[in-house]
């Protein structure tokens, strides 16, 4: 059974041409940009500003969203198993004395959340306004994370407007990490006393931009849910390179914070998978999707060890986000789990794919584990509440969610606000045991 049974609109091939065309006039208008204008230095700002403004004009790209399923035979989970799922020694709580922020509970508080209303983010997207979209109840946008053993600062756009002023943060994923920058950046908005002074290029799928001038902070979202490079060859077969990093990558280097994710396209199937074959050392290779995501994950890992400053830039890496489906459906939910008996979805052994990974990074990178925290949000998704292809889903559309209910992204405000929270707690230094 598919519950995600949404397709691309138009014929596959047209959509990758389109969406390659633009990519490559976006790579030579940033090119552009990037010669002529220095983004962290205020006063080249007009220029920016104009090439952003033609971005747009020339990104009306098809949409790019592809939803994923993440169908795994049992049997491929069995034949992997042996290899991931090896025991993992938390990495958050090895520290003597201090608190794992990401083991805890949810509390409802009214009071504390949300960090921002949705009015105040003037160009929160469609997609994630579930509120405006009809969306009745409220209650999912005023849980509080309260971390076990410690209690997490009451940070919000202001703290992190100050302690961000003239730092870069970059955002690198899916359109998980997009439904995160557009959190990001609605906090940092909705904090900002001259709007006026706040830049924001929305328009386009593929990359995103806020600018607080004021503070001199920017935050950027780099579409790449691969981490690896995905292109297109002449006779339109989509290749994805487990050797390579793609090409934006460059512009990735000399941010202060950067935040990757990856996982959920890697396990799309039929018409959803992104890519023909895989590619090493020039060649194609055959191998089932585990191991290319781990291959993939190690050419990130060797190009963050390699091409990262990472005294000067502390990098991220997200954990899954979990999608709720079958019986653990997030359509008509109005509370989180408050016991841990659900069932999980997304395939473990992908999760210990990251995990092993990350674990042999960790001087360089700091995992954000937020599967588990995220696991008991069933109300927090967007539901029916939604649009599918740029357009509001209609109310007979609404009336069939065994159709339409997207059970993977979040409502904002929302869910991924507490990632933000995490992200800036984890900048800031753990707090330590309060027991
Ligand atoms: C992530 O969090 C989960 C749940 O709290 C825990 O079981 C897991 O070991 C953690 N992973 C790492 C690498 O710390
Ligand atoms: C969803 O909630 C509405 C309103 O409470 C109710 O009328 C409807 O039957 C529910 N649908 C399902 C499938 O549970
Ligand atoms: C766990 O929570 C779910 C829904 O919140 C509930 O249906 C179930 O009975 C609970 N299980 C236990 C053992 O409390």
């Amino acid at each position: 059974m598919d519950h995600h049974p949404l397709k691309p609109s138009s014929p596959v091939k047209l959509q990758w041409f389109v969406c390659a065309l633009a990519s490559f006039l976006g790579f030579l208008f940033f090119s552009y940009a990037l010669l002529s204008a220095n983004i962290r230095n205020s006063a080249t700002l007009p220029s920016f500003q104009h090439l952003v403004s033609n971005h747009a004009a020339i990104s009306p790209v098809a949409e790019v969203e592809y939803y994923y399923s993440s169908v795994v035979t049992n049997k491929e989970i069995r034949a992997l198993a042996p290899v991931y799922n090896a025991a993992v020694v938390p990495l958050s709580s090895s520290v003597e004395g201090e608190c794992d922020v990401f083991d805890g509970e949810w509390v409802y508080d009214e009071e504390a959340y949300p960090l921002y209303a949705a009015r105040q983010c003037a160009f929160l997207s469609g997609q994630v306004n579930c509120r405006r979209n009809g969306r009745p109840d409220s209650d999912y946008q005023h849980w509080r994370w309260k971390p076990k053993g410690c209690e997490l600062p009451r940070y919000g756009g202001t703290e992190m407007l100050e302690r961000w002023r003239g730092k870069r943060v970059v955002i690198v994923g899916d359109s998980l990490n997009r439904n995160m920058w557009e959190s990001l950046a609605c906090i940092l908005y909705s904090s900002m006393q001259h709007k006026s002074r706040a830049y924001v290029n929305a328009k386009s799928h593929e990359y995103k931009m806020f600018r607080a001038m004021d503070y001199d902070c920017t935050v950027e979202f780099y579409w790449s849910p691969f981490l690896v490079k995905l292109e297109q060859r002449k006779d339109h077969s989509k290749v994805l390179n487990l050797d390579e990093l793609p090409d934006t990558a460059q512009r990735w280097i000399g941010a202060d914070v950067m935040v990757f994710n990856s996982g959920h396209w890697w396990t799309h199937r039929g018409k959803m998978r992104a890519w023909d074959w895989y590619e090493r050392r020039g060649r194609a290779a055959e191998m089932g999707e585990y191991e290319a995501f781990n291959r993939a994950f190690r050419t990130w890992a060797r190009w963050v060890g390699q091409s990262v400053d990472t005294a000067h830039t502390r990098v991220f890496f997200r954990s899954i986000s979990p999608e709720h489906k079958l019986e653990n459906w997030c359509y008509n939910q109005t509370t989180p789990f408050t016991n841990e008996t659900y069932k999980q979805y997304f395939p473990r052994t992908m999760i210990s794919v990251v995990e092993r990974n990350i674990q042999k990074m960790r001087n360089k990178v700091k995992y954000l584990n937020i599967t588990h925290l995220s696991e008991y949000r069933k109300d927090a998704h967007t539901s029916v509440y939604t649009t599918r292809q740029g357009n509001l889903l209609t109310l007979d559309q609404q009336r069939q969610p065994n159709l339409y209910a997207d059970c993977s992204h979040w409502c904002l405000p929302g869910l991924p606000d507490t990632w933000n929270v995490l992200l800036f707690a984890s900048l800031m230094g753990t707090p330590s045991n309060v027991s």
